[in-house]
């Protein structure tokens, strides 16, 4: 079992805010700091775009074998965990190949195509729950729940089961607290036996009725004679809520909040010119994700980084901070929707590991702009709103929990 890390030490954030977006701590590590050790955690911090990628990528030094990490799994039941023929973040090739190919089965290009109809159905499904002229909460509405509806849609589950998956996963992914850690794991694995038992009969009797859908496809999935079993098939799907559900409401969020609170002058553009709509979500991921980091564990003793690396010391990326790096990005630390190179963003990760969910997260925040964009004329925020109130702990670090706005017809 690996030993977490407490990321909430390294950065010293005293509010939620200052979590919530780092960008100054981002940019005074960029400037003074791009290599730093962090006594308290016994970590390498590293900043940089050229690092960031190089970490990442560089897997014959920087290994996802270690013993620590800072990602906080599901339960550590048997139901909770995801079973040995598709560790994926948790292995370095060759391992990872087998099981990268097993799970792109349900990710093929093909299967985006036939996703976009559907999300876009589900898109406007929610939006007709938006009251013209009035106030609303777009978390509750729309960012919240979008990602956990089309995961159950690509499942291939019917609409009443949907937003069972939104609670699971909220208990299933809470992040790591050492003071509340027995209560947490008690909820959590509580949570992974009522998934698993809501789920296996379903997958079960899907092997005889195959269909368009995820389930379906992980069923037929074939990489050097090795099959999925039903069981399989279960705890994958709950490794891909973990991976895709509360990243995708956080990156939709953000992306509200930056319309309404870093430039209310994109909205506009946007209605007079939607093909903008791909670049300014690249742009949300590049300057509104935040806090996209992961840590490898070093390999081989190397001088890689500039400082003298020993085996089995932690490094930390901080990708969100690559993405603010000069060096890459000129004008880094302004929101620009014209951005030529924003897609070069590390949000994803990059090498073997980039994220295998990346078109799809992509798909829905450009649908969810579009749809957004074009039925309503302009959007407001609501005087008085506190964010440091309208934050919770999350594997993103601050992710909001209302984000009230007015929107006209
Ligand atoms: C991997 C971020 C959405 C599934 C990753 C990694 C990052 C990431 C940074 C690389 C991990 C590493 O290098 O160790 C994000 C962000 C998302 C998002 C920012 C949304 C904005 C999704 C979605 C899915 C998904 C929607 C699936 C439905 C995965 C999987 C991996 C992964 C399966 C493991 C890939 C591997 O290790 O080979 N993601 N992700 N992600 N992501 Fe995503």
């Amino acid at each position: 079992e690996k030993e977490v890390i407490a990321l909430k030490e390294i950065m010293k954030a005293k509010k939620r805010t200052d979590e919530f977006f780092p960008i100054n701590w981002y940019k005074e590590k960029l400037e003074s700091d791009p290599v730093y050790f962090h006594e308290e955690t016994n970590t390498w911090n590293v900043f940089k775009y050229k690092h960031v990628k190089e970490v990442l990528s560089n897997y014959k030094f920087f290994s996802s074998e270690g013993e620590r990490t800072t990602i906080s799994v599901g339960a550590k039941s048997k139901e909770g965990q995801t079973p040995d023929k598709v560790q994926l973040t948790s292995v370095d090739p060759p391992a990872h190949r087998k099981s990268r190919s097993l799970l792109s089965a349900a990710f093929t290009p093909r299967s985006l195509k036939e996703w976009e109809p559907r999300i876009r159905q589900i898109v406007r499904n929610l939006l007709d729950n938006i009251e013209e002229n009035s106030e609303n909460d777009i978390v509750q509405v729309l960012t919240g729940p979008l990602p956990a509806v089309v995961m159950a849609d690509l499942f291939g589950l019917s609409g009443t089961d949907q937003m069972l998956f939104k609670k699971w996963v909220d208990i299933l992914f809470q992040p790591f607290d050492k003071n509340k850690q027995e209560d947490i794991e008690a909820q959590k694995q509580k949570a992974a036996k009522e998934y698993y038992e809501y789920l296996y009969p379903y997958v079960a009797e899907r092997r005889f009725n195959l269909s368009d859908d995820i389930i379906s496809d992980l069923i037929r999935a074939e990489v050097d004679d090795e099959k999925f079993t039903d069981d399989e098939i279960v705890r994958i799907t709950m490794m891909i809520l973990g991976a895709g559900i509360e990243t995708t409401s956080h990156m939709l969020a953000n992306t509200f909040y930056a319309l309404l609170y870093d430039d209310q002058s994109i909205y506009k553009e946007l209605r007079s010119n939607i093909e903008l709509v791909p670049n300014t979500v690249e742009e949300m991921l590049r300057y509104r994700f935040h806090m996209s980091r992961r840590d490898r564990t070093v390999k081989q003793d190397n001088d890689l980084l500039g400082v003298p690396l020993k085996k089995g010391d932690v490094v930390i990326a901080w990708m969100s901070a690559a993405n603010v790096d000069e060096e890459v990005f000129e004008n880094a630390f302004s929101l620009d929707i014209h951005r030529s190179n924003n897609k070069k963003h590390l949000t994803f990760g990059s090498g073997a590991h980039f994220c295998l969910g990346a078109p799809l997260a992509r798909l829905e925040g450009q649908i969810a702009l579009e749809e957004f964009v074009q039925r309503f004329s302009k959007i407001e925020p609501v005087e008085g709103f506190e964010l440091e109130e309208n934050l919770t702990d999350s594997a993103t670090g601050q992710s909001l929990t209302h984000l009230p706005l007015k929107v006209y017809k």
